[in-house]
C-alpha cells in the first residue's frame, strides 16, 4: 500500500496507459486471437484446452472466465512476472520509456519511513518464525504450540514465530542486517533502555499482525508459562500499527468474510488460530482492545453482519457489550454468540468439533434481545420497583433503535417478556425523546458465495456494471440514489468506490479504481464488466430503469413490514397513513417506468394479481438480453 504512494497516479496511469495490454501480453509469450471486438487465448494462469482468457483493447483489461482472474496490464505484470505493484511499473515504465520519479525526490519522509518499517517488520516475521521452526532453542516454544494442538501448517499459515530468551537477540541480528536501532525501536520492536537497547519480546511465542493487505505490522507475543507476565505483550502503537483501526486476521479472513456476508468476532489470537484450522476462516480478533467506531466502520466494508463470538464469562461479556452499540450506529446487524461458561472459541471447537461450534454460531441471539435479556436476568421483577428500574433499562437500549419497523418489533418483544402494557412502554420511549423518524429498513443481505443471486441481486449486480461501464453518469446518479440501499454487501462495496471516486469536476476514472485496487474479486467485477460492453446508446435508459426497480424493491420492503406491524401497533392511524403514501409512490413509479421506457417496457404490465417483484425481474431479464 505505502509502496505505490511513491509514485504520483498520473504517473501510474501514464505508465499504463502506453503499454497496451494486448501487445504486452503477446509479448509476454500469450498467443492472443481477435474474436469480434475482443482477443481471445488460452489463459497463462491455469491449465486450459479452449480458450477462456478475453483481453478487450479498447478497455484495456483482461479477463479469464475460466479461473476468474482479471485486471488492467499492470496487475497482468505482477501475475505474470510474478512481480509486486511497483516493480510491475517500474518494469512497464521501462518498456514504453517512461522516467519514474527518484524515491529520493518524491517519497515524503513519512512514506519512506512506513516503507522501511514495514520492511523491517517483514525481517522480523521471518526471523523469528525461522527461530521457531529450527531454532535449537526454540524446542520448548514448539512442544508449547504441539500441546495445544496448533498444527505445522497453522504455524505457517500465520508465520507464527519466537523470540529467544537473550534480550539483544533481534537487536543483534536485526543491526547485523543494517537495520539502525532507531529504526527498530520506531518499528516497536525493540526498546532503548538505560543499560542499552533490549527486544521488547523474548521467550514468547510471536503472532505477526498484518494490516488488512497482509503486510506485518506487529506483534501480540504469548509467555510460555504462568511466572511470565503478561500473558499476551503486544506491540506498541507505532507509524504503522494503530490499535483502534488493525483486526486480526482480517487480511486472511475477508474473502471468507465476504462469502460468507458474515464476520465471527473472537477474543483471542488463539481463538482465531484454533477455528482456522478447522476450516472456519471468517474469523477476526480484536485482540485486546474494545471495539473502536473505526473497527466498525471498517468491517462494514465487508460485511452486513457480525456475530460476537465471546468466552462465557464475565468479562467476556462485558467486552462484547462495550463495541456493539459502534456497530449497531454502523448498521451492521449483530448476533451474540456465548460460549458455556470456562469455555472460548479455542477450547470448545477442540471439545465439540465444527459442527458443535456452528450450532452456536447458528444459534446466536440477536443483540438487542440479548441485551433485553440481560437486563431481565436474575431480577425480582414481581417486585414493582425492580420491574420498573428494568423497565427503565430496557428503554435505554431500545430509544438508541432509529429505524422504527425494528422498534416495534422489540417493543412486542419486550411488553412480552415482562408482561407490561404495550402503551407505557411506547410513552417511556418518547420520554426518552424518542424521535419520529422511520429510515427505511435494511432488508437482510443474502449470501453471494453460491453465486445464486436473488432477482433483485441480479438488478443490483446489472446496476453496478453499467455503472462501470458508463462511469460518466454516476455524478447524476449519486444524486438519486444512496448506494448504502444496495442489499447485497459486494455491491456495496463496488459502488462505494466508485460514489468515493467520482466528483462534479472530473468523471470516474475506472482505470483509476483499477490501478489502485487490491482485492481480486473487485478486479475481477469490473474488468468483468468492461468486457462485457453493452450499446452504449441505450445506457442512459437501462441505468433510469434499474433506478426505478431498485427504489421499487426499497418501496416495497417497507410497505410489507409496515403491513406486518400494523395490527400489533396502537400506532395504526400513522402507519396506514404511511402505508398509503407508499403505496401511491409505488404506483406513480410503476406509471414511469412504463412510459419513460417507451417501446421497451413489456406492451401489458399485468395488475397488481402478478406480484412486482416478478414484475421487475422480468423487466431487468429482458434488459440484460
Ligand atoms: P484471554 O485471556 O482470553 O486469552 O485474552 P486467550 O486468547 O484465551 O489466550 P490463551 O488461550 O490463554 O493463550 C484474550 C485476548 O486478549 C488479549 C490478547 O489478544 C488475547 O488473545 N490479551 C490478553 C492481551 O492483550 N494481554 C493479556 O495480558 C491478555
Ligand atoms: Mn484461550
Amino acid at each position: 500500500m505505502a509502496a505505490r504512494n511513491f509514485i504520483p497516479n498520473e504517473t501510474i496511469d501514464e505508465v499504463r496507459s502506453n503499454n497496451d495490454i494486448v501487445e504486452v501480453i503477446i509479448e509476454c509469450g500469450v498467443p492472443l486471437k481477435q474474436v469480434g471486438r475482443n482477443y481471445k487465448g488460452l489463459c497463462p494462469f491455469h491449465q486450459e484446452k479452449t480458450p477462456s482468457f478475453s483481453v478487450s483493447q479498447e478497455r484495456q483489461v483482461f479477463k479469464c472466465f475460466g479461473c476468474e482472474t482479471g485486471g488492467n496490464v499492470i496487475h497482468f505484470i505482477q501475475k505474470h512476472e510474478g512481480k509486486t505493484f511497483l516493480e510491475a511499473i517500474e518494469w512497464l515504465a521501462e518498456r514504453a520509456n517512461i522516467p519514474l520519479p527518484t524515491k529520493d525526490t518524491k517519497i515524503t519522509a513519512r512514506h519512506k519511513q512506513i516503507n522501511e518499517l514495514s520492511e523491517l517488520n517483514k525481517f522480523a516475521v521471518k526471523y523469528y518464525h525461522e527461530l521457531l521452526r529450527t531454532g535449537q532453542h526454540s524446542q520448548h516454544a514448539r512442544e508449547y504450540l504441539k500441546n495445544r494442538g496448533v498444527r505445522s501448517q497453522t504455524i505457517s499459515f500465520f508465520n507464527i514465530g519466537y523470540a529467544k530468551k537473550q534480550r539483544r537477540d533481534l537487536v543483534k541480528a536485526a543491526t547485523h542486517q543494517g537495520w539502525t536501532v532507531q529504526q527498530l525501536v520506531d518499528a516497536g520492536l525493540i526498546k532503548n533502555e538505560e543499560h542499552g537497547p533490549q527486544d521488547r519480546f523474548w521467550n514468547r511465542v510471536l503472532f505477526p499482525i498484518n494490516n488488512a493487505q497482509g503486510v506485518p505490522i506487529g506483534f501480540g507475543g504469548r509467555s510460555l508459562s504462568n511466572e511470565h507476565q503478561p500473558k499476551y505483550l503486544n506491540s506498541p502503537g507505532t507509524i504503522l500499527y494503530n490499535k483502534s483501526r488493525i483486526l486480526y486476521n482480517l487480511d486472511k479472513a475477508r474473502q471468507s468474510i465476504t462469502k460468507n456476508q458474515s464476520a465471527l468476532l473472537v477474543e483471542g489470537y488463539m481463538d482465531v488460530l484454533m477455528l482456522q484450522q478447522n476450516g472456519i476462516e471468517n474469523v477476526i480478533a480484536s485482540s485486546g482492545t474494545s471495539l473502536s467506531e473505526e473497527h466498525a466502520s471498517l468491517l462494514k466494508r465487508f460485511t452486513p453482519e457480525v456475530v460476537i463470538v465471546f468466552d462465557g464469562d464475565a468479562s467476556g461479556l462485558q467486552a462484547a457489550q462495550r463495541g456493539l452499540q459502534r456497530l449497531i450506529a454502523e448498521n451492521i446487524r449483530v448476533r451474540i454468540a456465548l460460549m458455556p461458561k470456562g469455555d472460548d472459541p479455542d477450547s470448545f471447537v477442540k471439545e465439540n468439533g465444527v459442527d458443535g461450534f456452528n450450532e452456536l454460531i447458528e444459534k446466536a441471539t440477536n443483540l438487542i434481545e440479548f441485551q433485553i435479556q440481560s437486563a431481565i436476568q436474575n431480577k425480582n421483577i414481581r417486585h414493582p420497583d425492580v420491574k420498573s428500574k428494568v423497565v427503565k433499562d430496557i428503554c435505554q437500549i431500545l430509544v438508541n433503535i432509529n429505524n422504527r419497523v425494528e422498534l416495534t418489533e422489540y417493543v412486542k418483544y419486550t411488553i412480552h417478556e415482562l408482561d407490561l402494557d404495550e402503551g407505557l412502554l411506547w410513552s417511556e420511549l418518547r420520554n426518552l425523546g424518542l424521535k419520529n423518524n422511520t429510515p427505511i429498513p435494511k432488508l437482510p443481505h443474502r449470501k453471494i458465495g453460491s453465486k445464486k443471486l436473488s432477482d433483485r441481486e441480479r438488478i443490483e449486480e446489472q446496476f453496478v456494471q453499467s455503472l462501470i461501464q458508463v462511469p460518466e453518469l454516476i455524478p447524476r446518479i449519486k444524486t438519486q440514489f444512496d448506494y448504502r440501499d444496495l442489499t447485497n454487501a459486494h455491491f456495496v462495496e463496488i459502488a462505494k468506490l466508485l460514489w468515493d471516486a467520482s466528483s462534479d469536476e472530473k468523471p470516474v476514472d475506472i482505470q483509476q479504481i483499477l490501478n489502485t485496487c487490491e482485492d481480486d474479486q473487485l478486479k475481477n467485477f469490473i474488468s468483468e464488466a468492461l468486457l462485457s460492453r453493452l450499446d452504449s446508446s441505450k445506457h442512459k435508459l437501462r441505468i433510469d430503469g434499474y433506478l426505478y426497480l431498485l427504489k421499487g424493491f426499497m418501496i416495497q420492503d417497507l410497505e410489507r413490514s409496515i403491513k406486518s406491524n400494523m395490527e400489533e401497533t396502537d400506532d395504526y392511524e400513522s402507519l396506514d397513513k404511511r402505508r398509503l403514501i407508499l403505496s401511491n409512490q409505488r404506483k406513480d413509479l410503476i406509471k414511469k417506468l412504463r412510459s419513460e421506457k417507451g417501446n421497451e417496457s413489456p406492451k401489458n404490465l399485468p395488475d397488481m394479481e402478478i406480484s412486482f417483484t416478478e414484475r421487475c425481474s422480468k423487466i431487468a431479464r429482458r434488459n440484460n438480453k
